[in-house]
């Protein structure tokens, strides 16, 4: 059983952060920063909470889906950035977008949030025959926990949101999630600091190098060589179920956090540029968004058209990879 895109919709708050920006705060250049990571500018949250970008993404994507919100059964979210521990976002989305039939939650995956999030929606889908439409929510504000004095790390993360409205189908769909927690301590933020509180008392140190709460920790080389080796590793793990090759794909939509990333990935995959869809140009890494704002954009621009085969394929914290192929 596959899945049918019905209907995308995403949300991008007007600040722009353009790379002359980081000037001013560290000591970086625009020229470093498009050569090392293809990145020109992103979208920084103001005043928006992180509920409201993800549900205006939603409220758009049900509207070109064209479906009435009482008839979505199941909303999932995916943030790495959210504004509560609880309630879930995924039940403020529902009160915003008037989905009240829908049973709500949220899912952290990082950057691989929209596929374990689509891929879980599909389950559901194949499961309960009395589910019809599902919502599926990515929204993030990386902005208010990058460590603006990283110059590292700072300049990659945008925010957004980006939605989905699926329904079941007959198409084509093959899938793969992944993770690898003995990386957890290379790309990481705390919410809480239990560390240092039990470090005072028990002398405890949790091995997480940056102590300070809410600040973006990356161990920037060691996340660039794992995800050049786990983008094409998701797409194989899926691809190989239902025997697809690489010249199968008409479109492989990668998770947008290096434009080197991407490259090394399509050769490894022995694929062409040209068939990877490259937004962080003007986005940055988005996290769990950049894979459903590219699919959008691509969607909206007309370049990626209704029966094309398409590979998403993602990678991020925890370490988490993952891949979902099928037919738009
Ligand atoms: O979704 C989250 C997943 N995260 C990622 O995918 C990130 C993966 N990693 C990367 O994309 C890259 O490793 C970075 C973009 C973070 C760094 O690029 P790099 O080519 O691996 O640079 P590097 O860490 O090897 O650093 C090279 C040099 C260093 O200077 P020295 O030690 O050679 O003097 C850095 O201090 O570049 C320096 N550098 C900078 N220089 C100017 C690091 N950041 C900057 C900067 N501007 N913004």
């Amino acid at each position: 059983m596959g899945i049918n895109i019905l209907g995308t919709g995403c949300y991008l708050p007007e600040q722009k952060l353009t790379n002359d920006d980081f000037t001013r705060f560290v000591d970086t250049s625009d020229e470093w920063i498009r050569t090392r990571t293809g990145i020109k500018e992103r979208r920084m949250a103001g005043w928006e909470p992180v509920w409201y970008m993800g549900s205006e993404a939603a409220k758009r994507a049900i509207s070109k889906a064209g479906i009435a919100p009482e008839d979505i059964g199941l909303i999932i979210v995916a943030s790495a950035t959210g504004d509560f521990h609880t309630p879930s976002m995924s039940c403020v989305v529902q009160n915003e977008t008037g989905a009240v039939n829908a049973a709500a939650f949220d899912m952290n995956a990082a950057c691989s949030g929209f596929v374990y999030m689509l891929d879980t929606a599909r389950r559901f889908l194949e499961t309960d025959n009395s589910l019809r439409y599902v919502l599926v929510v990515a929204a993030e504000a990386l902005s208010r926990f990058v460590d603006f004095s990283d110059r590292s790390s700072c300049i990659l993360f945008g925010d957004g949101a980006a939605a989905v409205v699926i329904e079941r189908s007959d198409k084509l769909y093959t899938s793969a999630l992944g993770a690898d927690g003995s990386g957890a301590r290379l790309l990481y933020a705390r919410s809480v600091n239990i560390a240092e509180e039990v470090k005072v008392e028990h002398e405890f140190d949790d091995g997480f190098p940056e102590k300070r709460l809410h600040k973006l920790y990356q161990d920037g080389r060691e996340v660039y060589k794992f995800a050049t080796k786990a983008l094409p590793k998701a797409f194989h793990l899926a691809a190989d179920k239902a025997g697809i090759t690489p010249e199968d794909i008409d479109w492989f939509v990668p998770h947008q956090a290096n434009v080197r990333i991407i490259e090394t990935a399509a050769k490894n995959l022995g694929a062409p540029m040209d068939k990877f869809i490259v937004t962080l140009d003007h986005y940055g890494n988005t996290s769990s968004v950049s894979i459903p704002l590219a699919l959008h954009e691509s969607i909206e621009k007309g370049v990626i058209k209704r029966g094309q085969k398409l590979a998403l394929i993602g990678f991020g914290a925890g370490l988490t990879y993952a891949g979902a192929i099928f037919e738009y």
